[in-house]
């Protein structure tokens, strides 16, 4: 089920209110406005008008790292909605949960969870942004927009109607056959695979090979004489 608002101030915030309420999901909910967007790294998500702002609040079961895989899951339904209304966009994916067009950023997902004393999950927050009509300036990481690569850029309620399509697809693959496939389908759509590549950490950043993702969907990053496996980070290419 979907449901879209005027504004809000961001879709993450309203699911997990929703979530506090008791609403059991799944539930996606968009707005056409968000006054105080979230990124990741408590950066700001610059909501520009046309663009595509959605949460998809869920109660899958099990520990909260295993659901986290359903963040994968997010990036592929984005880039399969993408591939469909910008064949020739160019649409990859960078670790963890960027998605790139013709390089540059397009996408961001935001995750959030709650767990209970006994470890498992209460609920999960999917916080998905998409540039299709503009993209923000001056980022770190440069962004671009369906329109900037001159794409007619699709109305945003028809963009999520493909979103929550793709999604289920994959959201189904991970009940039955569990995280491989989506790992498999992510490594075959992913930038930097086998090349040297930054990852900023809260604390330091490193430089290596990006080697792999592991069966958490971990980077795994090869050192000289070592491998490092990183649960979160940034991945500058
Ligand atoms: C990132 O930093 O890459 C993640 C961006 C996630 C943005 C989306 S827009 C819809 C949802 N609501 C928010 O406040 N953030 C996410």
């Amino acid at each position: 089920m979907s449901i879209w608002l005027d504004e809000v101030d961001s879709t993450n915030e309203e699911a997990k209110r929703r979530a506090a309420a008791g609403e059991a999901g799944p539930l996606w909910i968009a707005a056409r406005r968000q006054t105080q967007g979230r990124g990741r790294r408590g950066n700001e998500w610059q909501s520009l008008r046309g663009n595509l702002f959605t949460s998809l609040l869920c109660r899958p079961e099990g520990s909260a790292s295993r659901c986290a895989q359903l963040s994968f899951a997010a990036a592929l339904a984005v880039s399969d909605m993408l591939a469909q209304v910008a064949p020739s966009a160019g649409i990859r994916l960078k670790w963890p949960n960027d998605v790139l067009a013709d390089g540059r950023k397009i996408a961001g997902i935001l995750l959030e969870s709650e767990s209970g004393a006994d470890g498992g999950l209460k609920w999960l927050v999917l916080g998905i942004g998409v540039n299709l009509a503009a993209s923000p300036q001056r980022t770190e990481i440069p962004a671009i927009s369906l329109a900037e690569l001159g794409v007619a850029p699709p109305d945003p309620a028809d963009a999520l109607d493909r979103l929550v399509t793709a999604f289920a697809k994959w959201y189904e693959v991970w009940l039955k056959d569990g995280f491989a496939p989506l790992r498999e389908a992510w490594l075959s759509r992913s930038v930097g695979l086998g090349s040297r590549i930054r990852v900023r950490l809260p604390k330091e950043e490193i430089q290596g090979v990006f080697r792999d993702i592991d069966d958490n969907g971990s980077l795994v990053l090869g050192l000289p004489g070592s491998v490092r496996t990183i649960a979160a980070g940034e991945v500058f290419l």
